[in-house]
């Protein structure tokens, strides 16, 4: 990289609007959004889609709710030609859906393009031009009066072909391409050029789309080129402004949010900001961004990850882990506080009575979009004690008591490093299973029974010690009371219950229960131990040995 990176390039100049409005505004209803998946997103694709994919696309797009979707370019490519075709012949686009597409302003691309249109019932038709100071020098060595000239040219070629259209309902779209590079006075001058063609009027608006075809500059400053777009042309009333932002600065989704504040009607992008470069807006977060704040997007992503699943299929793209919403990881948390502030976060939104969504580090509830809370935690080895008790309480409904939660916490810890990965619940079920419930040696039960006498229990223990037969008899004011007695009878070091708990852990005719018991021994030492039984005294005693075999 440069040292001096100032003799070779430059800041953006700032828009001289000093009265901005849309940094004091709250947006309060969605946009009107439009698709360009099928042409800007598919036109970037190292192997395009073929119609097939194309048409589970657009069935996808029409799904999630878009009523504008740029099926392509009709006029560049014999397959979008006929996807367009297929889309009309086949009545395949609903009533309420705007088919658009995209045309340069030569005669030859806009005839083919009315061929591709003929007999559809709403179309959108969208004429651009680039208009920059850069392309105009580069690409088209022309002026800027030669450069209104084209776009009024290809608006008048669009106008005089309508009539061929009779029976479908046109609106028709512009866009200086290269908006947000191109000074704003020009860009309102080579807009309103096209309106002097299209006449549009407030019952028969036209789209004026203000590209951000390359990012140049921050977020407001857009905005700023918006809000003045807005204030400065003329008819403003008869027109839909829309936003089409890029991500070149990885500030697309910015630029929309900001470019809504600042006036704007209308968003186009793409599922995922599939796109050309770095992509385009990616309209599934800006929507989603608007439900966070109880807004309906008017889009339904309440199955993300089967939408994921299409596009993926469809366009060979991949949506990374951490995307918005969408990432497989964007609901996981490996981290111990996080975990143990979202368990606390859901718990109390499950209890009821809040009434407003905040659950620590979740934006929204993953169920809202297809996603499950079971996808919320996993464990690594940096994971604390409440993703683990977490984990084996919503997979297994195994409620560990919190100082066995801390107990077991880091033993898990050291397994999952061991394993090098993150450890599933089932994983960490069987290492449950394997410290405490499988503990069978030295101890290990064969049978337990009881018979009560005025207040006093006496208990007979049939147990293997290192794998030999031996009985054990105790006494005392519980079951419990007596195994521990008749153990400590047999020579066992003194120790004594400080805690017991239980619970059922599934229901029907197999039903068992889990003990969980702590031992201390006469140096202080603790020590916990689980039992599953479908007897509930004998899971207990189990938990019992598991305790003493642990120590
Ligand atoms: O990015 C862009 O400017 C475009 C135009 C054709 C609208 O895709
Ligand atoms: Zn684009």
């Amino acid at each position: 990289m440069l040292k001096e990176p100032w003799k070779k390039y430059r800041p953006f100049p700032p828009v001289e609007l000093p009265d901005r409005q849309w940094p004091n505004r709250v947006l309060t209803r969605a946009p009107i959004w439009c698709s360009v998946d099928l042409r800007d997103g598919n036109q970037a694709l190292a192997i395009p889609m073929n119609v097939s994919q194309k048409l589970e696309l657009f069935n996808t797009l029409v799904k999630i709710g878009f009523k504008e979707i740029e099926v392509g370019f009709p006029s560049a490519s014999n397959t979008e030609f006929r996807f367009n075709r297929r889309l009309i012949e086949e009545g395949r686009v609903p009533e309420d859906v705007w088919l658009q597409v995209l045309v340069q302003a030569r005669e030859d691309l806009i005839e083919r393009t009315f061929e591709s249109l003929v007999g559809a019932r709403k179309v959108i038709i969208h004429l651009y031009n680039s208009t920059s100071p850069a392309q105009r020098r580069v690409v088209f060595g022309k002026s800027k009066a030669e450069i209104i000239e084209i776009a009024v040219r290809g608006a008048q070629m669009i106008k005089d072909r309508l009539p061929r259209l009779a029976g479908t309902e046109v609106r028709l779209q512009y866009s200086p391409e290269s908006f947000s590079a191109t000074e704003v006075e020009f860009a309102k001058e080579v807009s309103e050029a096209v309106m002097e063609v299209w006449q549009p009027t407030p019952e028969r608006k036209m789209i004026l789309n203000l590209p951000d075809t390359v990012e140049v500059a921050m977020p407001n400053v857009y905005a700023d080129q918006i809000e003045w777009m807005c204030r400065h042309i003329k008819n403003r009333d008869a027109l839909i402004i829309s936003l089409h932002t890029h991500n070149d600065r990885n500030t697309g989704t910015a630029k929309t949010e900001l470019g809504l504040l600042a006036g704007a009607d209308r968003v186009e992008g793409t599922l995922f900001g599939n796109g050309e470069r770095t992509g385009n807006l990616d309209i599934v977060t800006v929507a989603l961004n608007l439900y966070m704040h109880g807004i309906d997007p008017g889009l339904d992503f309440s199955d993300l990850n089967a939408i994921v699943e299409v596009y993926e299929r469809c366009t060979g793209m991949i949506v990374p882990p951490r995307h918005p919403y969408a990432g497989e990881l964007v609901f996981t948390a490996f981290s111990g506080s996080h975990q143990d502030a979202i368990r606390k976060g859901l718990r109390e939104w499950a209890a009821g009575g809040r009434e407003y969504w905040d659950v620590p580090y979740l934006t929204i509830d993953p169920t809202d979009i297809g996603r499950e809370y079971r996808e919320v935690i996993r464990v690594n080895s940096q994971s604390g004690k409440g993703g683990v008790a977490y984990l084996l309480e919503t997979q297994f409904g195994i409620e560990l008591p919190k100082d066995l939660q801390r107990e077991f916490g880091p033993i898990a810890n050291d397994e999952v490093d061991r394993l090098g990965r993150e450890g599933s619940a089932a994983e960490l079920k069987d290492m449950f299973w394997r410290e405490y419930i499988e503990r069978t040696w030295p101890w290990q039960l064969q049978s337990f029974a009881t018979e009560s006498l005025n207040g006093t229990v006496r208990c007979r223990a049939r147990l293997l010690r290192d794998g030999e037969p031996v009985e054990i008899r105790g006494e005392g004011n519980g079951p419990l009371a007596a195994l521990v007695h008749g153990l400590v009878g047999f020579g066992v070091p003194r120790f004594e219950i400080i805690h017991y708990s239980e619970h059922a852990l599934s229901e029907g005719e197999e039903a068992s229960a889990i003990a969980y018991i702590q031992i201390r021994h006469a140096d202080g030492r603790t020590r916990w131990g689980a039992g599953v039984d479908t007897n509930i005294e004998l899971a207990s005693v189990r938990a019992v040995l598991s305790a003493l075999n642990r120590s």
